[in-house]
C-alpha cells in the first residue's frame, strides 16, 4: 500500500503541475511576455511589488488606457503623447512625481510593443507610490511606473459595438469633482465605477450608467457618453464630474469633419431618454452603440445610423486607413 502511494503521489503532483503551468501559459498568452518596469523591460514573472506598497492600500497610483492597432504600416498607437501627458497631469493632480519624461515613456511603449511582438493591443502604463510607509501621507514613498501589454478584444463586447449595448442607470451615484478631481485618471476612485458595473452585470446589463447627485447624466464606469437628437451630437463635460477623455475630444474632430455639429452642456435623464441615439466612447470601448437604457428602447432599439457612422470613421482613423490622421499615429517602427 505505502509503495503505491509513493509511485501515485509523485506522479499526481506532476500531473498538478503540468496543468498548472498550462494555466499560467494561457493565462499569460493575454499578457506581456515582458513589461516595461521602472526603466527597463523585464520578464512578466518578475514585474513584482511588495505588498505593503503604498498603492494596494490608498489606490493612490494614476494610469492610463491606450490602444494600439494593427495598420498596414506595422502596429501604431493611437494619441500616444496625450495619453501620456495627462498620465503626468493626473500625477501631478496627487504630486506623485513620475521619474521619467513624456517622450521617455512614448519610446519605452513602442520598444514594449516591438519587444512583445503585439499588433493590435491595450496598453495599460501605471504610476504608483511604492512602499515606505504604511501612514496615508505618502512621505518618501517611491515613485514607480509600469507598461504593460494586453490582448483585449471589445471592451463592452463585439456584439455591443456591432448591435448595441444594454445599460442600466446605477443606484450608485458619480462622486463630486469636490471630493476627488474626476478628471484624472486615477486608481481609488475606479472603485466607484467597480461597483456600478458589478451591479450592472449582476442585473443582466453589459454596462452601468452613473448620474451626479442631482440626477444629471455623469458616464459609463470607464466611457464617456454622447446622444444625438435632430442630428446634432451632445455631450457633457467636467461640470458633469465626468473624466475628460481622449476619445470625446477626438469625435468633437470627426463629428465636424462629417459635416454634423456637436454641443457640450449637461445632460438630463430627459434629454437621455428622448435622444435618437446614444453611444459610449472610450479608448477601449471605442464608439459603442447603445440600444437599450433600462427598459426604454433607444430610438428604434438597434445601433443608430449616425453612430455607426462615426464608427466607422473612428475605426478607419485608427486602423490607419486616413493619412490626414497619421499625425495621432505612432508608429512603432519609427
Ligand atoms: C470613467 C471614464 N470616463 C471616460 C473614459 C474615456 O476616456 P478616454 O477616451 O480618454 O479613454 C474612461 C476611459 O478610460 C473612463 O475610465
Amino acid at each position: 500500500m505505502i509503495y503505491i502511494k509513493n509511485i501515485l503521489y509523485p506522479l499526481y503532483n506532476i500531473f498538478l503541475f503540468k496543468i498548472y503551468k498550462l494555466n499560467l501559459c494561457i493565462h499569460m498568452s493575454n499578457y506581456s511576455r515582458y513589461i516595461w518596469f521602472n526603466g527597463k523591460l523585464t520578464n512578466f514573472e518578475n514585474a513584482k511589488i511588495h505588498v505593503l506598497s503604498h498603492c494596494i492600500h490608498y489606490g493612490s497610483a494614476v494610469f492610463e488606457g491606450i490602444k494600439c492597432y494593427d495598420t498596414d504600416n506595422g502596429p501604431a498607437i493611437f494619441k500616444l503623447k496625450e495619453h501620456m501627458e495627462r498620465l503626468h497631469k493626473s500625477a501631478n493632480a496627487f504630486k506623485i512625481k513620475i521619474p521619467f519624461d513624456v517622450n521617455t515613456l512614448c519610446e519605452a511603449t513602442k520598444e514594449l510593443v516591438r519587444k512583445n511582438e503585439v499588433k493590435d493591443c491595450y496598453l495599460r502604463p501605471i504610476a504608483y507610490y511604492g512602499f515606505d510607509t504604511l501612514g496615508v501621507h505618502p512621505k518618501k514613498c517611491p515613485v514607480e511606473v509600469s507598461i504593460a501589454t494586453l490582448n483585449w478584444g471589445a471592451y463592452v463586447s463585439k456584439d455591443a459595438l456591432e448591435k448595441g449595448a444594454r445599460i442600466t442607470i446605477s443606484p450608485w451615484k458619480k462622486y463630486k469633482s469636490n471630493a476627488f478631481p474626476s478628471s484624472t485618471k486615477a486608481s481609488g476612485p475606479y472603485l466607484n465605477s467597480m461597483l456600478a458595473v458589478q451591479d450592472a452585470k449582476s442585473r443582466g446589463f453589459d454596462e452601468a450608467l452613473l448620474l451626479n447627485e442631482d440626477n444629471t447624466v455623469a458616464e459609463g464606469s470607464g466611457q464617456n457618453i454622447f446622444l444625438i437628437k435632430n442630428n446634432v451630437f451632445y455631450t457633457n463635460d467636467q461640470t458633469s464630474n465626468i473624466l475628460l477623455g481622449i476619445t470625446r475630444s477626438t469625435l468633437f474632430e470627426l463629428i465636424e469633419e462629417l459635416g454634423y455639429k456637436y454641443k457640450v452642456q449637461n445632460i438630463s435623464q430627459d434629454d437621455l431618454f428622448s435622444a435618437d441615439e446614444v453611444f459610449y466612447c472610450g479608448s477601449a470601448s471605442e464608439v459603442t452603440p447603445i440600444k437599450q437604457i433600462d427598459n426604454h428602447k433607444v430610438g428604434n432599439g438597434k445601433s443608430g445610423l449616425l453612430t455607426l457612422k462615426l464608427q466607422e470613421k473612428y475605426y478607419n482613423i485608427v486602423r490607419g486607413k486616413e493619412e490626414k490622421y497619421f499625425k495621432w499615429l505612432s508608429f512603432i517602427s519609427d
